[in-house]
């Protein structure tokens, strides 16, 4: 079998490609990655996964390779070089804090990712606290508030329903404390969420605010402060720092109060045979030895996406986000998923069907014949999924039938040339058909057979350079296989 890999393309009505944006794209690590087509042509590779994992910033790389011949152990060490990684440590803290507008009195504390932050936030909330949250909602925001009282709204049908829907439950809680949870991005369709006026309406109602950022923090500035918000969780995985950092930050009262979220070293003051007095501030919540790496990375991409300036970011985005969206609308049979319709503000995500074709085979046909990474599923959306593709065809998940989609995002470096590689490739893969067997392997689509060899790695990639370690691969998938 061959073929040549991509078609040639141009956006509908040949529209030249706009001037790049100051200094962007960023050079990222891997952006110059070659990869093997089934076929066996090898291609420059294009990532558009950003949602689920970002790239990480050569400047990113740069700091860490800086830090670490001076990474020591934090906190007690009396070493010169602990003393520096301890101050870097907490110089990373005040960075990240300051990248997302916190208050001065906000507490900054370390997670491994959005995920973690969130059910430490759930694990630390007063007793007496009912959560309102969305069925649009990550699972990451959802699931953990379901181990205690939470109201799960419906998904709005549009930003101002999302307001009233999230006034109106807000104002039938009776609890003592409330919180309203909820998404400054959505993964999904990478639409905005109203949050001043969402804070504004959870304040009147005496309630609190954590935001979901996982989404929103590579794509728009952040200011806490201004926009009223009390929590926010992000990664240092979506955020070009790959290193295991996320975080959580706002108000102290309710984390200082909380049973501290792991108990060991570090989150004391003081233990005796049959006592424990706990820390406050952030070591409360960061017992055991903390991923200074994945911090002092998590800063690094702040200062470096800080001074691109989070406006550039986003002009630069915007420019690649209408390019993908016009594209996808000449495409036959392409259908966009959006909750509130194609005009609704949104980050560098979307999310379609193409009629006729399971997303499985086109995300597996893109990579396989095309080099260029995408991702399908469900999102770990699984409720939003239903209600936005039930008309699909449905992917069997975790023994379920939830429907899937394939999603493409980008971000700081992204090319208008990946746009077009991607939008020559599917528009390929519609008129022609995918030109390869795919088989479902753990409830993915893979290639059968799959010959393009692993790289070497040197011997990272135990197992071999064959496809032969695909069937390792797979069955480590969870159900839920498309975390982002
Ligand atoms: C909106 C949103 N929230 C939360 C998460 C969970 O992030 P993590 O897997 O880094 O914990 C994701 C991840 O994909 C996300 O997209």
């Amino acid at each position: 079998m061959s073929f040549a890999p991509v078609v040639d393309w141009r956006p509908a009505a040949a529209v030249p490609a706009p001037p790049a944006i100051g200094a962007l794209p960023l050079p990222v690590v891997g952006g110059d990655l070659t990869v093997p087509l089934v076929t066996g042509e090898q291609v420059g590779y294009v990532n558009l996964d950003y949602a689920a994992s970002a790239p990480c910033l050569r400047a990113v790389l740069d700091a860490v390779t800086t830090l670490l011949p001076w990474y020591s152990s934090v906190h007690r060490g009396a070493g010169f070089a602990s003393t520096v990684t301890t101050e870097l440590y907490a110089a990373a803290r005040r960075e990240v804090g300051d990248f997302v507008g916190a208050r001065a009195e906000d507490t900054v504390v370390f997670t491994r990712n959005t995920t973690d932050a969130l059910n430490l936030l759930a694990a630390a909330l007063p007793e007496d606290t009912t959560v309102v949250t969305f069925a649009s909602e990550h699972h990451a925001n959802q699931l953990p508030w379901r181990r205690g009282r939470s109201i799960v709204l419906p998904v709005p049908a549009s930003a101002d329903e999302a307001i009233a829907r999230a006034d109106d439950a807000l104002r039938g809680v009776s609890s003592r404390h409330g919180l309203l949870a909820v998404t400054g991005a959505s993964n999904v369709t990478g639409e905005l969420w109203p949050l001043s006026e969402l804070a504004a309406v959870a304040h009147r109602r005496g309630a609190r605010v954590a935001v979901d950022a996982a989404q929103l923090a590579p794509h728009r500035a952040i200011d806490l402060d201004a926009l009223g918000a009390d929590y926010l969780a992000l990664s240092g995985h979506k955020l070009y720092a790959p290193f295991g950092g996320g975080v959580l930050v706002g108000r102290g009262d309710w984390l200082d109060a909380g049973r501290p979220y792991l108990a060991g070293g570090g989150a004391v003051r003081r233990v005796t045979l049959d006592g424990v007095e706990w820390a406050s501030g952030a070591p409360r919540h960061e017992a055991g030895t903390p991923n200074v790496v994945g911090a002092v990375s998590l800063a690094a991409a702040c200062r470096a996406l800080g001074e691109i300036g989070m406006s550039a970011v986003a002009a630069h985005e915007a420019t690649l986000l209408d390019r993908v969206t016009r594209g996808l609308r000449a495409v036959p049979g392409v259908e966009q998923l959006a909750m509130w319709g194609p005009a609704s503000p949104r980050i560098g995500v979307v999310t379609f069907n193409v009629r006729g074709f399971h997303p499985g085979v086109v995300a597996a046909a893109l990579s396989a014949e095309h080099g260029i990474g995408v991702r399908d599923g469900s999102f770990c959306a699984h409720p939003l999924m239903s209600a936005l593709a039930g008309a699909h065809a449905p992917e069997v998940s975790g023994g379920a039938a939830v429907p899937g989609a394939v999603r493409v995002s980008f971000g700081v470096g992204t090319s208008m040339a990946d746009v077009d590689r991607f939008l020559g490739a599917l528009t390929d893969l519609v008129a022609r058909g995918p030109r390869w067997r795919y088989r479902v392997d753990g409830g993915r689509h893979v290639p059968e057979p799959d010959p393009r060899p692993r790289p070497a790695l040197a011997g990272l990639l135990a197992g071999g350079t064959t496809g032969a370690v695909h069937g390792l691969l797979a069955s480590d998938l969870a159900p839920c296989q498309a975390l982002a």
